[in-house]
């Protein structure tokens, strides 16, 4: 079995949602606290044994290159100032560690990934949206590359939602159980919630194996008009063995804005540094 060593970071969305913070500087910059989204997506995947990442990027995306970057005037400034320089250590990301491809149109998450074949090559790969933070130890993907190891063939992450809420996501149709793991018999994004089979939903980290770029290649359409990676993995359901993980953590949908506003409260009352102001405020702030 071939292990996981490439990481596709689609990053080329539009961020509408979040609007007009996002029309100059792009959804996966925004801060949790003091880490963009983006952050946090590659220390996860880094976690999981990740090698080499690939960001799927489009027009006004550069913010995120830069991140990745050596930011040699701030550096030196820093260094001269006796300033300590422990803070950038993850953001840096040698030439050998990322790759960047553009994704011309937002023609969808599907389309997206498909940008990324030539570098992912004929390898197993994973994937993570950004939007979806995930926070727990271990963190998800190392949880899904340790079942990988098991398992073999796709994975993807679930969570039960409430079924009212099934229509803004991809929804899986489970089959046998064997505690965290759940086989996947079949996939559809954004369901109706009267058709939907179920209420666990796929919530942004996949395992996928080469073969889903070939199906890509000839997806039509779907949901919104995108080209959409949930139709091609229903595709695949049968030629491939397909699980799904059901994450031991917490999950926050940072595409929404509640969901980030959430967030940025759950992170700052956990951390050292901040916490008991946090706590005192917010206590204040509801009396
Ligand atoms: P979303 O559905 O959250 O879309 O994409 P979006 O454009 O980022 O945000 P809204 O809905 O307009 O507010 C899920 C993930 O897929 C990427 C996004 O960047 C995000 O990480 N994506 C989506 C692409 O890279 N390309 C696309 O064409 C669509």
């Amino acid at each position: 079995m071939k292990p996981i060593r490439k990481a596709v970071f689609p990053v080329a969305g539009l961020g509408t949602r979040f609007l007009p913070a996002t029309k100059a500087i792009p959804k996966e910059m925004l801060p949790i606290v003091d880490r963009p989204l983006i952050q946090y997506a590659v220390d996860e995947a880094r976690e999981a044994g990740i090698e080499q990442m690939i960001f799927v990027t489009g027009r006004g995306k550069s913010a995120i290159e830069d991140h990745f970057d050596i930011a040699f005037e701030l550096e030196k400034t820093m260094a001269e100032r006796g300033k300590s320089l422990e803070v950038l250590e993850p953001t840096r990301l040698g030439p050998g560690n990322c790759a960047y491809v553009r994704q011309q149109e937002p023609l969808g998450l599907g389309h997206a990934i498909w940008c990324a074949r030539a570098i992912v090559g004929d390898e197993p790969f994973a994937i993570f949206l950004p939007d979806e933070f995930m926070v727990g130890s271990p963190g998800c993907m190392k949880q899904m590359v340790e079942a990988y190891n098991r398992l073999g063939g796709n994975l993807i992450s679930v969570l039960e939602v409430p079924r009212e809420t099934v229509s803004s996501y991809g929804v899986i149709a489970p089959g046998a159980r064997d505690g965290d793991i759940t086989e996947v018999t079949g996939l559809v994004e954004k369901p109706k919630v009267e058709d939907a089979p179920s209420n666990l939903i796929i919530s942004g980290r996949y395992i996928l194996q080469p073969e889903v770029m070939r199906t890509l290649e000839s997806q039509e359409k779907g949901a919104g008009g995108e080209i959409q990676l949930t139709d091609a993995m229903a595709r695949m359901i049968g030629t491939q063995p397909f699980h799904a993980v059901t994450f031991a953590g917490k999950r926050y949908d940072c595409g929404s804005k509640a969901g980030y506003v959430q967030a940025n409260l759950a992170i700052a009352l956990g951390r050292d540094d901040m916490g008991a102001e946090i706590r005192a405020f917010a206590l204040d702030l509801l009396k």
